[in-house]
């Protein structure tokens, strides 16, 4: 391996081959905010199949939801995002720049070093939008700053619907907004994201032993997806540093380029949530210092058939950032390997599952019908498996195609040459040995599903 990379190298190559672009580019930008370009999309969709599918499709305790980004300013007002949600701001007195004040590192203005800097004040991270025709006072609505609001207020529907008993869970994927003070560190830190959020009722009392359990879980997923557990560290968040609702919290920390910083939160929310949203409080056993309520209409806990007693579960959280998991795979994916004679290459090892095209089928000779007709014959079978794009590269250009699928992470590229009229074999090559091998084109669709669905 040649160079260490850095988040520059990382960025130029997301621009140059089309994973993320900076938004309202050009209009200038807009600040905190990306969009997912022609390959960006696969591979975040793949990382949320690859998350749906464990939490999901591989259990039978854990339910899908995908609720509303809007939210009711009640629901925020008892989750006590509307009192807590705040990180501290301060302005510069000289230039009016501002910043976080837990995250300067001297007492002076980073952008022009003065010491005349406000008192930190908390900043609210909300965004609000106003509802329907008239903008006024009860029209005004959040964009959601996590995903786990609506899946505490569904929790009577999914139960009812489900007819689940404890322990189970809710997992939802999908877009979160906060008004960061100072988005940095390209797509880590944003105003505009995606988590991965699942929600674990349990019984109380098993709350801490499952806390331990989904952190090892947790763990062994970000291996799988190419992030293994030794670049990542836990860190077990002091109480003084513990969000509102939280008894105890476990971050997994991953070496971003910028730095060790979070790429997931585990945390036993207790029955805080469950509890605050629901009416008659005082008939249920609720042990944590809930939000008093007299607005909600339902109550968020689960009978018992035989002894008729409520119980409000406790919840562990997994609560992972697409847009950071994205970072952390490209990152530990990223490889320039020196080929000898002043040679190098730029790989990108994604695993399999992730690569935003399975295969290229590349014939030999551009628009060679045919050559062209067997590879779109071969484009055509493999992607009726379902397994992901697969891209048919008529440029004739053997060695550029082989370097742009090392650089965008593509496993495998097929080449259809003139042997193949004769044989119906074509030349397979892998983008981590480079090894190239003949292999029948019959033999193709299990040679690729091993490849893919390891
Ligand atoms: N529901 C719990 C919750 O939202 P959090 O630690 O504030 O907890 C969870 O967020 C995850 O969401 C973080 O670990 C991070 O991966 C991601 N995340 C949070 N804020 C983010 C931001 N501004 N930009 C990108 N990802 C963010």
């Amino acid at each position: 391996i040649l160079t260490a990379k850095t988040m520059e190298e990382l960025v130029a190559l997301c621009k140059r081959r089309g994973f993320i672009f900076q938004s309202n580019e050009i209009y200038g930008g807009l600040q905190g905010l990306y969009d997912y370009g022609p390959l960006g999309v696969e591979l975040k969709n793949n990382l949320k199949q690859a998350w749906w599918r464990s939490m999901v499709f591989d259990r039978d305790d854990v339910e899908g939801l995908d609720a509303s980004i809007l939210t009711k300013p009640s629901v925020l007002k008892f989750s006590g995002h509307e009192d807590t949600f705040t990180d501290p701001l301060v302005d510069c007195k000289e230039c009016n720049s501002r910043w976080r004040a837990d995250q300067l590192k001297t007492p002076n203005c980073p952008s022009c070093g003065s010491s005349n800097l406000t008192d930190p004040r908390p900043f609210n991270l909300m965004f609000k939008t106003s509802v329907g025709p008239v903008e006024d006072s009860d029209s005004f609505a959040y964009l959601r700053p996590e995903t786990a609001q609506h899946i505490f207020t569904n929790f009577k529907n999914v139960v009812d619907s489900t007819s689940k008993s404890l322990p189970f869970g809710i997992a939802q994927i999908g877009k979160a907004f906060r008004n960061e003070i100072t988005p940095r560190n390209f797509i880590f830190r944003v105003r505009e994201f995606e988590q991965m959020e699942l929600e674990f009722f349990v019984i109380p009392g098993s709350d801490e032993d499952w806390h331990k359990e989904w952190v090892e879980s947790r763990l062994a997923w970000w291996a799988e997806q190419g992030v293994p557990k030794d670049n990542l560290e836990l860190y077990h968040v002091p109480s003084d540093e513990l969000a509102h609702y939280s008894k105890a919290t476990v971050d997994i920390m991953y070496k971003f380029p910028h730095g060790l910083e979070e790429l997931e939160g585990i945390a036993n929310r207790t029955d805080f949530d469950l509890g605050s949203h629901s009416k008659n409080q005082d008939e249920l056993d609720i042990n944590s210092s809930v939000m008093e309520n007299k607005e909600s209409n339902s109550r968020l806990a689960i009978q018992d058939q035989e002894t008729k007693k409520w119980t409000v579960p406790y919840v562990i959280e997994p609560s992972a950032g697409v847009d950071r998991g994205v970072l952390a795979v490209l990152n530990e994916a990223y490889k320039v390997e020196d080929l000898g004679e002043g040679k190098s290459r730029t790989v990108l090892a994604l695993r399999p599952h992730l690569s935003p095209i399975k295969a290229a089928v590349i014939p030999l000779k551009k628009n060679h019908e045919g050559l062209v007709g067997i590879a779109s014959d071969i484009k055509k079978n493999l992607q009726k498996l379902r397994l992901g794009r697969i891209l048919l590269e008529n440029t004739g250009n053997i060695g550029k195609s082989y370097r742009r699928h090392d650089e965008i992470g593509t496993p495998l590229c097929i080449t259809v040459d003139f042997e193949t009229l004769e044989d119906d074999s074509v030349t397979i090559r892998d983008r981590d040995t480079m090894e190239q091998n003949r292999i029948k084109i019959s033999d193709l669709p299990k040679y690729l599903e091993n490849l893919i669905v390891k």
